[in-house]
């Protein structure tokens, strides 16, 4: 069954991009020529097969792997070590998706440990990195983005300074500013992309307007140039479902059954039935059944 979903919608979107690699250059010109850009968390092997073949453009290991797979508190306390285990993973699962993989709190407190980093992470398999922050990112986005890495910059609320208390950025004028101008002054540092989280839809608008880079919006709007989301939380497997997000189904619920199910089986001696199990020849069993009965 999942080699057939897996070959279905691998023929949908096979049909749609050619199954070609996506590159940072078909990003960029995705801002003007579109389909907008799908993007999506990403964390694990099957879960990286599953959105490649379904076509999503870009797979995001997010540091928040923290919370939704690790059991963190929030994101601050992941290492760059968890996202080259996580981001070896994805890549191991994805022929077409662009992957982008997040630079963790503190792995880029200066350029050249924003290099470094960043390194270790395209090494383990990323296509491109994303750094948080505005006008303290400026200097290590151009070092990486100068040594030839594609960086995603990410303003607005940004849950590595912001603390777990998500709230909307750049409702005030001076807020706004502080937002319209970094969006200018990331893509002059060399950003060739931008997520913009928790930011008022006709700001994000106006900073997509403006910007010769694709924005991709979480929480910000409809006019961006991509959306991305939390898989966890378009599956309904996230403990609460956010304004900004829409679960497309119930993971959760159908997850539990089918523990809950496989558990009932196990207590009920009805699984493994007779169909699960290997038989041994007769004639080795007696052999076996001799064997042992010579035993002291
Ligand atoms: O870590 C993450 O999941 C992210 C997205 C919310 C953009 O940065």
């Amino acid at each position: 069954m999942y080699q057939y979903i897996l070959m279905s919608a691998a023929f949908s979107s096979a049909a749609r991009t050619q199954g070609m690699k996506i590159t940072i250059q078909e990003l960029m010109r995705r801002k003007h020529s579109g389909p907008k850009i799908v993007m999506l968390t990403s964390y694990d092997y099957p879960t990286a097969r599953l959105e490649d073949a379904c076509g999503v453009d870009v797979q995001l290991i997010g540091d928040s792997v923290g919370t939704n797979v690790l059991g963190l508190a929030d994101v601050s306390q992941v290492t760059v070590n968890d996202m080259v285990h996580h981001v070896k993973a994805v890549s191991r699962g994805v022929q077409r998706s662009f992957v982008l993989c997040d630079m963790p709190f503190h792995s880029f407190d200066t350029p050249d440990a924003a290099l470094d980093n960043a390194r270790r992470l395209i090494d383990a398999g990323a296509d491109g990195v994303k750094m948080e922050g505005e006008a303290e990112a400026l200097a290590q986005i151009g070092r990486v983005a100068g040594a030839g890495i594609a960086v995603c910059a990410h303003i607005g609320y940004t849950p590595q300074t912001n603390g777990a208390k998500a709230s909307v950025q750049g409702k005030d004028i001076a807020r706004a500013k502080e937002l319209l101008t970094a969006a200018r002054q990331l893509e002059e540092a060399g950003a060739r992309m931008m997520v913009l989280e928790l930011i008022p839809e006709m700001l994000a608008a106006e900073i997509t307007r403006r910007a010769g880079i694709p924005t991709i919006g979480i929480g910000a709007g409809r006019f961006c140039d991509g959306q991305v989301q939390v898989i966890y939380d378009i599956a309904g497997m996230s403990e609460r479902v956010y304004r900004h997000a829409k679960a497309y189904g119930n993971l959760a619920g159908e997850m539990s059954r089918i523990i809950s199910s496989y558990a009932g089986d196990v207590q009920a001696g009805t699984f493994p039935a007779e169909s699960n199990v290997s038989k041994i020849p007769d004639d080795v069993l007696r052999q076996v059944q001799v064997w042992l009965a010579k035993q002291p």
